[in-house]
């Protein structure tokens, strides 16, 4: 497939079949964002492969935080958490969760977040290319301290998520905007 035609194509997808993504289609998925540039070379990136019980206890961790959502906490300074829920339910239905870890380094935190976007936007074009559908996630930093903990990876930072699975919908393209109103040109 082109190049071109991925990005096209792509989706974010939310309704999966219940069914699993061989191990070598997965590896290849991971290889492409693998393979995306970073600043100065960093590849700040740390994957890991989620399936069955424990990518549901990620799950029920953020359908937890929904239940008792603590006004003292500091994640409720980011944006309303009212998609974590829904988010939560995508991650119980798809077959495969992968979480994005970056390192822990204040002085890197804009160019590597940058690159661990270039590696999911990556990662989510072959996923198109090879009949994959996924969901990039972000509601998980809700619970990015819980989830680091049980995974023990507490010294690195949950940056984001990407759910994968055979499609089970087929939306349509999201609204966006024209170019003509993004974009400024001087020559
Ligand atoms: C960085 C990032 C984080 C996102 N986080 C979530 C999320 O937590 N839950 C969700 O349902 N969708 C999430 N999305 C998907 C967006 O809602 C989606 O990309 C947007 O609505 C456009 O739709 P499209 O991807 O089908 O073109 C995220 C997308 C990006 C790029």
């Amino acid at each position: 497939m082109e190049t071109k035609k991925a990005i096209e194509l792509r989706r974010s997808i939310r309704k999966f079949k219940n069914e699993d993504i061989k191990k070598s289609v997965l590896e290849d998925i991971l290889n492409c964002g693998r393979l995306a540039p970073s600043a100065k070379n960093r590849q700040p990136w740390f994957f890991v492969v989620l399936k069955q019980e424990i990518k549901d206890k990620v799950a029920d961790l953020m359908i937890e935080y929904t239940n008792n959502n603590d006004e003292s906490k500091e994640v409720k300074k980011l944006n309303s958490p009212s998609s974590v829920l829904p988010t939560a339910n995508v991650i119980k239905e798809a077959p495969v969760l992968v979480l994005i870890f970056k390192e822990k380094d204040d002085n890197w935190t804009i160019g590597d977040n940058l690159s661990i976007g270039a590696c999911v936007e990556n990662m989510c074009l072959r996923a198109t290319e090879l009949g994959i559908g996924s969901l990039w996630i972000r509601d998980i930093v809700y619970v990015a301290e819980e989830v680091a903990e049980m995974l023990h990876h507490s010294d690195l930072e949950l940056n984001c998520a990407v759910s994968f699975g055979i499609p089970n919908q087929n939306p349509l393209p999201r609204p966006r905007k024209e170019l003509e109103d993004i974009m400024e040109w001087y020559e």
